[in-house]
């Protein structure tokens, strides 16, 4: 789809969307999600990243209405799971085979990682089976998350995909976020990610890493989707409401539109738009010089 208020540069970006959170089951808004169909479908971006949560309680139905719906979004997906996508109360499952469920209805709508023109994207499973919030990151996924942005044209970004925060913002702390972050985010920054793709904070932003964290080797944005689809929202209460994003990458910048549902229109809308140009990250910070 042109967009007439973007650039010709940004008329030829790889467009992504960024969904998180949907939460099938209990408290499950509809309208958003009907709404989130139809426009990503108008919208026909090059991908779609579905940053876990799918279920609330990681029930079968609730994946398989996951999987629906995921399989009207006419573009290739990169899916991981969440925290709620293994089984909570269900110790059984959650002991023997935790995310049976997830990997029987998601693992073939997912194509990860996916390399698109100007972008790859590598989808990590931090999910656990004993830590119902936090999460954590495997050294086998991590490697290989390290080598498939090592063998990336330079030229590319390179957007990694997690569940839970690295770090928390002060408008949207919340438990759970990865075990050892800090050490894993200035490796991935160092093997030269541009991004982190999360969601389970149920708040957008999008940040730069070294603004709160000083000691990184290379700038690293920080992108968070709110939930598109569930009831539970956090933040200040102009802030509540369903969101996700799209991003637009091109040579020259990653732009990062917000898009807020409005409940007097049933219809989402621009909430904020953040620009990173490209050659923010191509310098190395402070901390890797000395
Ligand atoms: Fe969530
Ligand atoms: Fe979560």
């Amino acid at each position: 789809m042109t967009d007439a208020s973007l650039s010709p540069d940004q008329q030829t970006a790889d467009v992504v969307v960024h969904i998180s959170d949907l939460h099938f089951g209990r408290g499950f808004q509809h309208a958003p999600a009907a709404r989130l169909t139809s426009l990503i479908n108008e919208l026909k971006p090059d991908a779609v990243v579905v940053s876990g949560d799918l279920t609330m309680r990681a029930r079968a139905a609730q994946f398989a209405d996951a999987a629906r719906y995921l399989s009207a979004l006419n573009a290739p997906k990169v899916i991981i799971p969440g925290n709620h996508d293994v089984p909570l109360f269900d110790v059984i499952t959650r002991t023997l085979r935790p995310q049976r469920n997830y990997h029987r209805y998601m693992d073939e709508l997912s194509t990860n990682p996916l390399t698109l023109r100007h972008t790859g994207i590598f989808g990590l499973n931090t999910v656990t089976r004993w830590m119902h919030e936090k999460g954590r990151l495997r050294s086998r996924e991590v490697d290989a998350a390290l080598a498939w942005m090592a063998a990336l044209p330079t030229s590319h970004w390179r957007l990694l995909v997690t569940h839970q925060q690295f770090f928390n913002l002060p408008e949207s702390a919340r438990p759970g976020s990865l075990l050892l972050a800090r050490r894993h985010l200035a490796n991935f920054s160092r093997g030269g990610a541009h991004a982190v793709l999360h969601g389970h904070i149920h708040h957008a932003h999008a940040v730069q890493a070294v603004e709160f964290i000083h000691d990184l080797p290379r700038p690293v944005a920080m992108v968070a989707a709110g939930t598109a689809t569930c009831g539970r929202m956090r933040g200040s209460p102009e802030r509540r409401v369903n969101s996700f994003n799209i991003l637009h990458l091109s040579p020259i910048e990653m732009r990062v539109t917000r898009m807020d549902w409005n409940r007097e229109t049933n219809d989402f809308e621009t909430g904020s738009l953040t620009q990173f140009p490209r050659t923010t990250f191509d310098v190395a910070t402070p901390a890797m010089d000395s």
